[in-house]
């Protein structure tokens, strides 16, 4: 099929390079003509796992093409998404400008029907506003639906979730659009689910909240752990096991950031106001989230008594492994905190380090070029993002390298017990080291490497097999290669 895509970010570039890969003709449009030119150069303007391979291969088959206008992407495709930003306003609600910018503009370009599909999260009846807007500033009368279609891409993940989707929620109010978005998800095989567009938009906003009031509540959890001296892992473990709740985004840390989570839900409660339903729940869940932060501040103080001067290491500045995203970033809400408290910080982060220093986004810190240069005499180690390289430090060399060897652990990634057996004065969330059985268990009873905690895998991107051009397998298009052990990670 032939498919057009506004807005090249880290949705609109996934998808479009997703579609491309399972056969569909893609054009990419954005309005950053340099963006259009790297990519046009084989330059992927974000890191995410396995894009870089996917974009290269589609555009080589000439299944994927970038440019800057929309004419030409509205004349050349069948369906139309808009996937560009929506960012928050002061008061929590959201920025529609773009949304509607594209929407003017595609209506003064559309000469047949098409099926314009918002992708980009937006509050609910959007859709229906889109579909006023078309039909406003289009002069010509032409016939076109508007779908809902929202995505459920976690960066670090986007790749694998979109290859191999729990779900596909399409939001068609017409049987003719309906019939289209079938055919453009026919090559992935997952279950696809059919509503209205107003519940399509409700689903997206309502699935993040629920995900970010399952992290507010553990971690709500972990502060009564404290409190008492129980182990916020045992738990979690204990209530995920229950099949109802599930064990997946119960892991206590600093609490949820990311360009998703922290705006979704101002957005959802902007909304809820805004229609007279307040839904006090979700600013609940925002309040937790905040006192998550400054409960491990408070920690910090309490151990170190005067943060002013004190030398602290900081690894990962990212708001989640796998991905160079560092917008609404705890880890660097912390060490600005930290910077504001005198400390002199040393931070360090596999991907993040240079969009941190490009866009001074913590004005005072020094940016290490490894986790070992940057825990050299360091009086504490934070440990504010779980990637797996730090996993893999050799512990018995930071120690060494540490001036005095104290862990704030502010993703549960370490082992307690290990951590005390190596001579570390070692702080987890909602862990304590007398309920530390001294191995980390999986689910499974098994004991894992190294004494760290269980990393969930991706489940690593479709099969060869299950990407079909048509609905029939094309073994000819490659898939699965490397991109499954780049996806590794918390997902
Ligand atoms: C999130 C959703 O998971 C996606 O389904 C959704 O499509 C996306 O937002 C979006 O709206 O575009 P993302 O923000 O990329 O994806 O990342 P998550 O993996 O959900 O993590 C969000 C934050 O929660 C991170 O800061 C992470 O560290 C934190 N988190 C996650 C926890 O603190 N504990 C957990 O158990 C899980």
């Amino acid at each position: 099929m032939k498919i057009a895509i506004i807005g090249s970010g880290y949705v609109g570039l996934v998808t479009g390079a997703c579609f491309a890969q399972v056969g569909h003709e893609v054009i990419c449009v954005d309005n950053d003509e340099r963006k259009v030119k790297a990519l046009n150069h084989g330059r992927i303007p974000i890191y995410e796992p396995g894009l870089e391979q996917l974009v290269l291969r589609n555009v080589a088959a000439r299944r994927l093409k970038f440019t800057g206008s929309i004419e030409y992407g509205v004349d050349n495709s069948e369906v139309v998404f808009i996937a560009v930003p929506t960012p928050p306003r002061a008061d929590g609600s959201v920025d529609l400008t773009y949304i509607e910018q594209v929407a003017r503009e595609i209506a003064a370009v559309l000469k047949e029907y098409r099926v314009i599909v918002d992708k980009s999260t937006v509050p609910v009846k959007t859709g229906e506003k889109v579909a006023d807007t078309i039909r406003r500033y289009n002069k010509v009368n032409v016939d076109f639906d508007v779908v809902s279609n929202p995505e459920f891409l976690r960066e670090g993940c986007a790749v694998t979730d979109l290859m191999e989707p729990d779900r596909i929620v399409i939001g068609a109010n017409s049987e003719r659009a309906l019939a289209i978005m079938e055919k453009v998800y026919e090559p992935f095989l997952a279950p696809i689910m059919v509503t209205d567009v107003n519940s399509a938009e409700l689903i997206k906003h309502a699935a993040n909240s629920f995900l970010a009031l399952k992290i507010s509540y553990i971690n709500a959890v972990s502060a009564i752990c404290e409190a008492t001296g129980a182990d916020i892992e045992k738990v979690a473990e204990g209530i995920g096991a229950d099949k109802r709740i599930g064990r997946s985004f119960l892991n206590a840390g600093l609490g949820y950031g990311g360009s998703c989570f922290p705006k979704d839900i101002a957005a959802f409660i902007a909304i809820s106001e805004l229609i007279g339903e307040p839904f006090h729940l979700l600013q609940e869940v925002q309040r937790i989230n905040q006192r998550q932060r400054e409960r491990f501040l408070k920690r910090l103080r309490d151990t170190l008594w005067v943060l002013k001067e004190k030398r602290i290491a900081v690894w990962g500045l990212t708001f989640k492994p796998h991905t160079d995203d560092v917008r609404s970033s705890v880890a660097i809400d912390l060490v600005n905190d930290l910077i504001r408290e005198g400390a002199r910080v040393t931070a360090y982060d596999p991907k993040g380090n240079q969009r941190v220093q490009e866009l001074d986004l913590c004005p005072g810190v020094h940016l290490a070029n490894s986790a070992l240069e940057a825990v050299q005499d360091a009086e504490t180690l934070v440990l504010a993002t779980e990637w797996p390289e730090f996993s893999d430090v050799d512990l018995t060399e930071v120690r060494d390298r540490m001036h005095t060897p104290i862990v704030f652990d502010g993703r549960n990634l370490f082992d307690p017990a290990t951590m005390r057996d190596l001579g570390f004065q070692y702080f987890g969330i909602g862990r304590s080291l007398a309920n530390s059985s001294g191995t980390n268990q999986n689910s499974n009873g098994a004991s894992t490497h190294g004494g760290l905690r269980p990393l969930q895998e991706c489940r690593g991107i479709a099969d060869s097999s299950r990407v079909s051009r048509g609905g029939k397998t094309d073994r000819s298009v490659p898939m699965k290669d490397s991109i499954s052990s780049l996806c590794r990670g918390n997902c």
